[in-house]
């Protein structure tokens, strides 16, 4: 199979339409067969519960190009399991997990041509997708579904992805107390819009969020968790049922427990991150990203880890976890899946 040409060292976090992707369609009650197809696009009701109620859930996860030429993808089943959390929460139909994993494995065969090789820092970005399709004007479910999962290659979420990122502490909430912030619902990004524009707009790569209930314990950024190493070492890593619980970031407590760190997870006062030797951001787009520095309305605090470079624990999680996804590491807990 010959790959596309791309520039795969060069290539930025955006989408990038590839040669399939498949869709299923739930109506009557059941879901379809699925299939895979060419059109990228979706014709809709303009009374689509999606575009009026937001009825709406996604995942994201990836492929890679293995150092034996493997194509796989990390822990696919657990996207499967979260989605239909996610679904259950906004009254939309369940995918079975094991046609989840097969859906996967079969978009990633088709688009061979467009997964990154072993080496360029490139991967094929996997975004599975369900939308009520069908048409509703009364604040109710959709009787009408469509799953679609979609791929494209992608570089680094952020920019100089391994350099230090400054944060800032937002004003606004991404999640109520008992609303959906722990499932990957579409409405939790719609509400981290302008705050994240904001951010932007002053300098910062991200917003970190407060709990919405009490606002002083750190919850996670609009698009990764967050996790901080304390100054003796261990692992601490923020719990909140608002918090989304991210695959990277449970797999990173088991690689540190698997390299004999000591992991902490329980809530996190933004007060105590002054007191903290490193802080990193952890998400299937953005791997594992430090974090330099956070503003807060008391004042910047500075990371002791630095604004050059990673901290040497983060550095050291986020090599074994990409030498477990890239196939430079033994994978010892089943987490590889290979496509075909
Ligand atoms: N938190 C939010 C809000 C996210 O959007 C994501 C991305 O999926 C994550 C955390 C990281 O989750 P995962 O590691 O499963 O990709
Ligand atoms: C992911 O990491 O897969 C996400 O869905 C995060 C998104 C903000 C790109």
């Amino acid at each position: 199979m010959e790959k596309k040409n791309i520039d795969w060292e060069n290539i930025g976090f955006g989408y990038q339409p590839t040669d399939y992707r498949f869709e299923a369609r739930w109506k009557d009650g059941k879901w379809d067969e699925g299939k895979l197809v060419t059109n990228p696009n979706i014709e809709l009701s303009e009374a689509a519960c999606v575009l009026h109620y937001a009825q709406c859930c996604f995942e994201g996860l990836k492929a890679y190009t293995e150092k034996n030429g493997d194509i796989v993808t990390f822990r696919p089943d657990q996207n499967g399991k979260r989605m239909q959390d996610s679904a259950k929460r906004l009254e939309m139909p369940t995918f079975p997990v094991d046609k989840f994993v097969d859906a996967v494995k079969a978009v990633v065969k088709a688009n061979a041509a467009w997964v990154p090789p072993h080496g360029t820092g490139a991967t094929l970005y996997i975004r599975p997708v369900m939308i009520g399709s069908g048409p509703q004007i009364g604040v109710a479910p959709a009787d009408e579904f469509i799953f679609r999962i979609f791929v494209m290659p992608v570089g680094a979420y952020f920019k100089g992805a391994v350099k230090p990122l400054k944060l800032t502490v937002s004003n606004y909430d991404r999640a109520a107390p008992h609303g959906t912030g722990g499932i990957k619902a579409g409405l939790n990004y719609a509400m981290s819009l302008y705050p994240t524009m904001e951010a932007h707009r002053h300098g910062y790569a991200e917003n970190v969020y407060l709990d919405p209930a009490t606002r002083t314990f750190i919850e996670e950024t609009g698009g990764t968790n967050i996790i901080f190493v304390d100054k003796e070492g261990t692992i601490v890593v923020p719990q909140s049922p608002s918090i989304l619980p991210s695959i990277t970031r449970r797999s990173l407590v088991d690689v540190a427990k698997d390299l004999g760190m000591k992991v902490v997870e329980r809530p996190v006062k933004l007060d105590e991150v002054k007191d903290m030797a490193e802080c990193a951001l952890c998400g299937t787009a953005a791997v594992l990203a430090p974090v330099g520095m956070i503003h807060t309305e008391e004042g910047d605090i500075y990371l002791p880890s630095g604004m050059d470079e990673m901290g040497p624990v983060s550095k050291k999680l986020r090599e074994t976890l990409t030498g477990i996804q890239g196939g430079d590491l033994p994978d010892t807990r089943g987490w590889i899946c290979k496509a075909w």
